[in-house]
């Protein structure tokens, strides 16, 4: 997973369902590589989104890096069908947990599962909460917003997480990939690649917009 090019990944929670096969096709022919899958099973978040039917269903349409946010509470129990219908990367929230070995363990059993592994962290949980498993995960998602819903307004602390990540990241001489999630735009995600951000997740930034391509474009920010 390079870390050198900022990387944008449309989250499909924001995509209009009644027409997702356009959707995907758009995105394809805007040379999108990576889909952002924001899972919610209404207990880790107030929300119930999707789960394991769409991925199948996109995964049929086109490639694209699928990029699975698990917000629930049980992410080993779905690591498998997740993998099997698709996922390439499946990022887990640390709250989800109850202990470091817990932590671990689910690093291990992902990892078995032949995935890239991710931890999230929700804008009140401290980077600390994640610090010991900095060395054992692809990719950090840092969220900007409370997890649970499109369309809310970035928080300022996801810009401080970004940047403590980056140091540590140079300071460890470690290899994870920051990605954020939510609220983000061609402004705050400007900022969000200022402070050391490689992926930028958009959802109704994106979604909903005749000019998706000039928006895209505005987050692909050089
Ligand atoms: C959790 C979700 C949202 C969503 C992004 O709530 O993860 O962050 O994908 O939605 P926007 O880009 O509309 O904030
Ligand atoms: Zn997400």
């Amino acid at each position: 997973m390079s870390k050198n090019k900022i990387i944008v990944a449309p989250s499909l929670l924001s995509a209009d369902f009644l027409h997702l096969e356009d959707e995907l096709n758009k995105l394809h022919d805007l040379n999108v590589k990576w889909l952002h899958f924001d899972v919610m099973d209404g207990h880790l978040v107030n929300n119930i989104s999707f789960g394991i039917p769409l991925l199948e269903a996109v995964e049929k349409k086109h490639y694209f890096f699928n990029d699975v946010h698990l917000m629930i509470e049980d992410p080993r129990r779905y690591a498998e069908p997740f993998k099997k219908a698709g996922a390439h990367l499946i990022t887990f929230h640390v709250e989800a947990l109850k202990d470091e070995e817990d932590v671990k363990d689910l690093i291990s059993y992902l990892r078995s599962l032949d995935v890239k592994v991710g931890i999230s962290l929700k804008p009140k949980t401290p980077i600390s909460k994640i610090e010991p498993y900095l060395p054992l995960v692809d990719l950090v998602l840092v969220m900007s917003v409370e997890p649970g819903f499109g369309g809310q307004e970035f928080l300022n602390s996801g810009y401080e997480k970004i940047a403590l990540l980056r140091y540590l990241r140079e300071r460890d001489h470690l290899n994870y990939l920051i990605e954020v999630d939510g609220g983000v735009n061609n402004s705050t995600g400007y900022y969000a690649r200022a402070n050391g951000a490689d992926i930028l997740v958009a959802g109704s930034f994106l979604f909903g917009h005749e000019d998706i391509k000039e928006r895209l474009e505005s987050l692909d920010i050089e």
